[in-house]
């Protein structure tokens, strides 16, 4: 799986998306270490603090097909029918909820297209995160 195809996943994947009050679309593909690929996108909620983002949609499919260990994660996102002009980020709670399995070292994808992407660590985007590793005891 090279990144231009996990970024290919998302753009799939966002379309999908559910966005009746943005109308900002958001596709996340996240690559486990064993090799497989995991999809989701923003589902929207008209009363507005259950919507999800694409990043935990993605997460939640992984966990839930017992895959706990990440490689990397591919954003995209930009409003509906308008290619974007600046990457998607992933949000503050996206990152918490990342870094509970992803840690310092995930990849994160930042594409604006299959061609023009950064890459980051989530160590970058969550300085100092709070995981696992502070609650053992
Ligand atoms: N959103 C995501 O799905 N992921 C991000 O990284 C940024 C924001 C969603 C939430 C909401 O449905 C829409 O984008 C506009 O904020």
């Amino acid at each position: 799986m090279t990144d231009r195809e996990l970024i290919r996943a998302a753009f799939a994947v966002r379309e999908r998306a559910y966005t009746p009050y943005s109308h900002f679309k958001v596709g996340a593909a996240l690559l486990t270490r064993s090799g497989r690929v995991f999809t989701g996108c923003n589902i929207e909620n008209a009363s507005f603090s259950p919507t999800i983002c694409a990043e935990r949609a993605a997460l939640a499919a992984a966990v839930s097909a017992g895959e706990r260990e990440f490689d990397a994660i591919a954003i995209v996102g930009s409003m509906e029918g308008k290619v974007n002009t600046l990457p998607t980020s992933p949000c503050g709670v996206c990152r918490q909820a990342l870094f509970e399995f992803g840690g310092n070292g995930l990849r994160v994808i930042l594409a604006k297209s299959e061609e023009d992407y950064q890459e980051l660590t989530l160590g970058r985007l969550l300085p100092l995160g709070f995981g696992p590793a502070n609650v053992e005891h």
